[in-house]
């Protein structure tokens, strides 16, 4: 009866596939997921943000349950300056906006940068959260191809060539250079230079969304690996994202986004109508964690703890698959990418694997381009050691069940 309510957009609204597997979690309380990218609950500070959260509202300081500015809380913006300082980026807060997790900043682009039919190029293949939001702005997506060490950029010219000549706007590029979601894969410096050249000759703006730089893994030897782009930008070319969710508790939901000054009022603007401020109780949390050191005193100990998980995962992947599963191994992040033997196909084992209780992301949720049914996408960052192997011993049995069925 509601449908004649809807607006073109309202109808058309895309939902994330990531957020859409919660209806089936939470339906069965025995389900090991590794759907959703959540972070370890044990890994968060809890005593110490009850004790910043006591701190605060004991102060009756009217600020810390007051309307706020939309840019964000000024002490924070300042404290982000220094974040982005350690990771190399110089900027200051009038190019910084904080934002309601980074998802609000890719949400922000789409209304502010992308008209209907212009074309946005995300990699093959891409976080669903970012295709999600970009079809709800009516852009048209086109993937472009990656390996181990991230896009290929030979790829990437000739894909935004061919759009151009067929007449669409190509004015962005989304990626995700550091453990990449879904494929955990690390884009190399030298092709963050050579993008960063490409993006002025093309004319286009990179979107460099980075949430998960802080958690790499040992593997990651070489120092400055993990360097955003936007540290050597030197012609404005990109926009950058980060966030506190996956390095002290996603429930805050701030993120932050650094773009050129001009470029920052229209977002500005634009998040006013949506939510006036990010909340001024959570950024308060926020900035007291990250400048009394939590934040960073917690992160090695995160890299640990998503390494040996990482670890967990494979050697239960190997015992119950053998060679028959594959995937190149995460030097960081929360994802293992993993390649389905021949015959099994993404979609038939979720279902199966839903009646063994263990959920996983479909591979072909990630492509734009109608592919991936060959890949899943497993999280290992927040089950515990013992439900990895329990539900990577449940993920054998549903491939076996759906090769008995097809026999
Ligand atoms: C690549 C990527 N971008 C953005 C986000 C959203 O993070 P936030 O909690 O900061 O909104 C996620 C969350 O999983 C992500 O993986």
């Amino acid at each position: 009866m509601y449908d004649k309510f809807l607006s073109p957009v309202g109808r058309q609204l895309h939902e994330s596939a990531i957020r859409r597997m919660g209806t089936v979690i939470a339906r069965a309380p025995d389900m090991v997921s590794f759907a959703a990218g959540y972070p370890d609950p044990a890994s968060f500070p809890w005593e110490e943000l009850r004790e910043l959260a006591d701190g605060l509202l004991a102060s009756r300081e009217p600020g810390v349950l007051q309307y706020g500015p939309t840019r964000g809380y000024g002490p924070l913006l300042e404290t982000i300056v220094g974040v982005l300082s350690a990771r190399g980026i110089a900027t200051t807060p009038d190019q910084l906006t904080i934002t309601s997790g980074s998802q609000q900043g890719i949400d922000l682009i789409g209304r502010v940068l992308i008209s209907p039919g212009d074309a946005v190029l995300v990699e093959l293949p891409a976080y669903t959260g970012a295709i999600a939001a970009f079809k709800n702005a009516q852009a048209h997506l086109v993937g472009v191809r990656q390996d181990a060490d991230g896009i290929d950029l030979d790829d990437l010219d000739a894909v935004c060539l061919r759009e151009r000549a067929a007449g669409r706007t190509v004015n962005l590029l989304y990626l995700v250079p550091n453990f990449q979601n879904p494929a955990g894969s690390l884009l190399s410096l030298e092709r963050r230079q050579r993008l960063l050249a490409w993006a002025d000759r093309r004319d286009v703006l990179i979107v460099e969304d980075d949430p998960y730089g802080a958690l790499y893994f040992d593997d990651v030897t070489t120092a400055g690996a993990t360097r955003p782009m936007r540290a050597d930008d030197g012609h404005g070319r990109v926009i950058y994202l980060s966030t506190f969710s996956k390095t002290l508790a996603p429930g805050f939901r701030v993120g932050w986004m650094v773009a050129p000054g001009a470029l920052i009022e229209r977002f500005e603007t634009a998040k006013q109508t949506i939510d006036l401020m990010t909340g001024s109780f959570d950024q308060r949390i926020v900035h007291e964690a990250v400048s009394r050191g939590i934040v960073d005193r917690l992160a090695p100990q995160l890299r640990q703890i998503y390494r040996a998980k990482r670890d967990v995962m494979q050697e239960a992947l190997r015992e119950a698959f053998g060679d028959r599963v594959s995937w190149d191994v995460p030097k960081g992040g929360f994802f293992l990418w993993a390649t389905l033997p021949d015959g099994c196909e993404d979609e038939a084992l979720l279902a199966r694997a839903v009646e063994e209780h263990v959920v996983f992301v479909i591979g072909s949720a990630f492509y734009v381009d109608g592919t991936g049914h060959n890949r899943i996408r497993l999280s290992f960052s927040a089950p515990t050691p013992d439900r990895i192997r329990e539900g990577t011993r449940r993920l054998a049995a549903a491939m076996a069940a759906l090769e008995v069925g097809t026999r």
